[in-house]
């Protein structure tokens, strides 16, 4: 019988996270303040974070050491597995061989609690009592609930309206793990009564809820934000995930030819690809691919350029791919890839030529994801449907091209929460959203005078 599984002991955790800063061919450009376009320094970013997330944002030490708290929670499912997709390969009819690492055997069913479980720690340790953030699918909202119970913080998460509305038991989750959450954009922030008085009917977005979570956190003494990806530390966090994935490939005797991952902000990408990248920095050849929607194009129609983290300005200003913070994206059922920016890390990586990018339509998506239901069982979650879908092509080129290729990509998650979303499928409701190039064009133009990247 042919391998299916290749799994790994708590023992075979990461003792360290990887910071690919140590490694990449180009520095990446510092975050500016806002008010004086001067890069900013520990201390701007004190209000919102604690200070060893703080070294970690801007160290470039290659190796960091994972504390022994964080490794005691990682190992509640960690180390995840990884699989060998035959069964997907046979639906196909392709001669490239599959893998997936799968991410949705933590207990809020997707990578995010590798970071929310370090940032939570830290928080804890410098005396935080209590932490905002922001969240879309609701994936990392859980995560972070889910990590506040298990160091006694207390935490107050700002759902955006379209999932809060589509995805009601997301929300029961986080409160089972003690969190309040509301919905965005709200009437408890300054920044929400901005948004509701411009557009009282808005559906709400990443970057508005990361107005809110920002304010929420900067206006309180016991209180700091938490962002679940786009940030140096939460990619760094990540990349166990690709570590423990080199191990397991290792144990099938293969390497990958092509790795790839969905990006929203571009967190479950990093942490798969960033330990592949180091050896493809070191000369190894290598395709790295990361997939993104059609309705939320950051790395394939977004600029290179300076731009706020979050809607309404509040953030530094950071160099990455972006469609500019005033874009509201379509409310696609992939919530956690609605974002208008991405990781300014992943951003430099694709300037470089290191990784490319494609864009997909969500029916096109879904029908990757329900093929991968019916051969491998595992329901995905909408985000993770994009790394299918990528997947998929590249197994359907080899086929057609006659190649043998070894393909591996990251399930983010599972779908279990998301079965709305493929009741609109099967009822052919999903709309294939087509992006009009005059919103594009609306969004760049409101960032085009911030200082180039
Ligand atoms: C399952 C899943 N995959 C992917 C993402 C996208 O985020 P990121 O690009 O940071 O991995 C999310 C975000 O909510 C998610 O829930």
């Amino acid at each position: 019988m042919a391998q299916t599984r290749y799994l790994l002991t708590e023992k075979d955790i990461p003792r360290q996270w990887y910071n690919i800063a140590a490694d990449m061919p180009n520095p990446m450009k510092p975050p500016l303040n806002p008010g004086t376009k001067e890069p900013i320094g520990p201390q701007d970013l004190a209000p919102l974070f604690p200070m060893s997330l703080i070294e970690q944002e801007v160290s470039t030490q290659r190796w960091i050491d994972i504390p022994p708290e964080v490794l005691d929670i990682l190992a509640l499912w960690r180390p995840t597995p990884l699989f060998r997709a035959h069964r997907l390969e046979q639906a196909l009819g392709t001669p490239a061989k599959i893998y997936y690492k799968y991410e949705g055997t933590s207990p809020a069913g997707s990578h995010k609690p590798n970071t929310s479980v370090a940032q939570a720690y830290y928080n804890k340790k410098e005396g935080v009592k209590r932490i905002a953030t922001e969240t879309g699918a609701g994936q990392w909202g859980s995560a972070l609930a889910l990590a506040c119970q298990f160091f006694g913080l207390e935490a107050k998460v700002y759902m955006v309206k379209i999932s809060y509305e589509q995805k009601p038991y997301r929300r029961s989750l986080m409160q089972t793990w003690g969190a309040s959450v509301i919905p965005s954009p709200s009437n408890e922030t300054e920044a929400g009564r901005k948004i509701l008085a411009e557009d009282p009917d808005s559906t709400g977005s990443l970057g508005i809820a990361i107005s809110e979570a920002v304010e929420d956190a900067a206006s309180r003494e016991d209180t700091k934000y938490s962002l679940g990806s786009v940030l140096n530390h939460v990619l760094l966090h990540q990349t166990v995930v690709g570590q423990e994935a080199q191990k397991q490939m290792e144990l099938a005797g293969d390497y990958p030819d092509v790795v790839i991952g969905c990006c929203g902000g571009g967190s479950n990408f990093a942490g798969l690809t960033f330990p592949f990248l180091r050896d493809k920095i070191a000369g190894r050849d290598l395709d790295v691919i990361g997939c993104e929607p059609t309705a939320c194009p950051t790395l394939t129609k977004g600029h290179f350029h300076y731009d706020f983290g979050d809607t309404v300005g509040m953030t530094p200003l950071m160099p990455m791919h972006t469609l500019g913070h005033t874009f509201v994206p379509a409310g696609i059922h992939a919530g956690g890839l609605r974002y208008h920016g991405m990781a300014p890390l992943v951003s430099q990586l694709l300037k470089d030529d290191l990784m490319r990018a494609e864009a997909f339509h969500q029916v096109e998506c879904f029908d990757a994801a329900v093929l991968f239901a019916r051969s491998e069982g595992i329901v995905p979650a909408p985000e993770s449907s994009h790394a299918i879908r990528g997947a998929i092509n590249e197994a359907l080129k080899a086929k057609e091209e006659g190649k043998e290729k070894t393909i591996l990509f990251l399930l983010s998650g599972h779908g279990n929460f998301d079965m709305s979303a493929y009741d609109a499928y099967f009822s052919k409701k999903l709309e294939e959203y087509e992006l009009p190039q005059e919103e594009l064009d609306k969004a760049w133009s409101a960032i085009r005078d911030l200082p180039a990247a």
